[in-house]
């Protein structure tokens, strides 16, 4: 058909469109313009709730349907000021920076925590993003301080970063000396960040010297690993391979999994040690050749749980584990990374996982499971599942518009 022809039958296709009142497909949305106004209206729900209060409140999840809130020392408590940064850094508005800043610095004395390992969650989510984010550089003695916190537990005669104490609560029951546990990785940033920005190199070897003893200990052969492995302090012989939140010692916990690829991810990108980015790809082929990932790639809460495929799922190890992917696309392009992350953020925007404006506690996202095991949250809404989701679309952004996914904190 030549182009008059051609021209002529899209004329007359119009035509009778508009008599007949045909309307054209609609476009889909935008993924992320979508989740952006998504985000904005559930959290606009979530802090007029909190601003209302009068208090600063810190929303972790939702408990027999109320939201929980939770004390500065929780090990959420990072995640959510780290969603005001997120949403200011999609949106540019200023309403979220200055929600971001008010939250933020609610956090101020946790930089003197030393009672368990999570300042790095709490302190990086928050102080760190506003520093990368926000230029905010009065926030560059907190982080430095909150690493020289993390860096009292750490135990020279076994090369790690104690996670757990063992004096009190579960943690006293289990017959451990100084547990490790695979989520110790995500701490691991904030070392690396204090070392480049103080120049002390301190942070810097305890941070290598614990991702290296954890990828001795911590993986079996099949690249999955443990949630827990517990040291002689002294000799840092491994004396148990555990696990605290997951279905058994040997069985695949979801958020594990999760943790360890962002981490080795992270610590590729402080070191360019090729063992750290093998080791990601490793977890990689483990996670997405593994038959009991569902097709929408959003894991159960553990690989081996029994009742699969009535089993709950989390959407949080899912969220963590596409953001750590858009980074390692970056280093190692061409593998299909990317693309999973792609999927992954598609099929967490759909309405079987993102709940509607208003719902949900106005958290983003549904289906996540804090510890079965203990009992508690189970498929429900998690602060950390919304971060890692948000972080993931600011990461796809940045690398579909050509830019560097992360903004690296400028010095002076
Ligand atoms: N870091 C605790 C958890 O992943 O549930």
């Amino acid at each position: 058909m030549n182009k008059f022809f051609s021209n002529r039958w899209m004329a007359v296709a119009a035509a009778c469109c508009a008599l007949f009142s045909c309307k054209a497909p609609q476009q889909p949305k935008d993924l992320i313009q979508d989740n952006i106004d998504n985000a904005v209206a559930q959290f606009t729900l979530q802090t007029d709730i909190i601003e209302k209060s009068g208090k600063i409140l810190n929303p972790r999840t939702l408990e027999n349907g109320e939201i929980l809130y939770v004390p500065i020392d929780d090990w959420c408590s990072g995640f959510f000021p780290g969603c005001m940064w997120y949403t200011y850094e999609l949106t540019k508005d200023q309403k979220w920076e200055k929600l971001a800043m008010k939250y933020t610095e609610d956090l101020d004395s946790v930089k003197y925590l030393k009672w368990h390992h999570d300042v790095g969650f709490m302190i990086g989510d928050s102080y760190l993003n506003g520093l990368r984010i926000d230029n905010r550089k009065e926030y560059i003695p907190v982080i430095i301080e909150a690493a020289k916190s993390l860096s009292t537990r750490f135990r020279p005669g076994a090369g790690v970063i104690q996670s757990w104490n063992v004096d009190r609560g579960w943690q006293s029951k289990r017959g451990w000396t100084c547990p490790v546990i695979i989520d110790n990785m995500m701490n691991l940033e904030l070392l690396f960040e204090a070392t480049r920005l103080s120049g002390d190199s301190t942070f810097h070897k305890i941070a290598v010297s614990h991702a290296n003893v954890t990828l001795k200990n911590h993986f079996r052969p099949d690249n999955s690993c443990y949630h827990v492995v517990d040291y002689n302090p002294e000799t840092g012989e491994a004396l148990h391979h555990h696990t605290a939140q997951g279905y058994a010692h040997e069985s695949v916990w979801a958020r594990g999994q999760a943790w360890a690829i962002y981490g080795y991810t992270v610590c590729y990108r402080y070191t360019h040690d090729k063992r750290y980015l093998d080791q990601a790809e490793n977890i990689y082929n483990f996670i997405f050749n593994d038959p009991r990932l569902p097709e929408d790639l959003i894991p159960y809460w553990d690989y081996d749980a029994p009742e699969i495929p009535n089993e709950p799922r989390d959407a949080s190890s899912a969220a963590c584990t596409a953001s750590a992917l858009y980074e390692m696309e970056t280093y190692a392009p061409g593998k299909g990374y990317k693309e999973t992350a792609d999927k992954i953020l598609e099929n967490l925007s759909s309405p079987a996982y993102r709940a509607k404006v208003g719902e949900n506690g106005n958290f983003l996202l549904m289906h996540s499971v804090g510890s079965i095991p203990h009992g508690h949250e189970i498929d429900v809404p998690l602060n950390y599942a919304d971060y890692y989701f948000l972080e993931g679309l600011i990461r796809k952004r940045n690398f579909e518009k050509g830019e560097p996914i992360l903004k690296e904190a400028h010095l002076q």
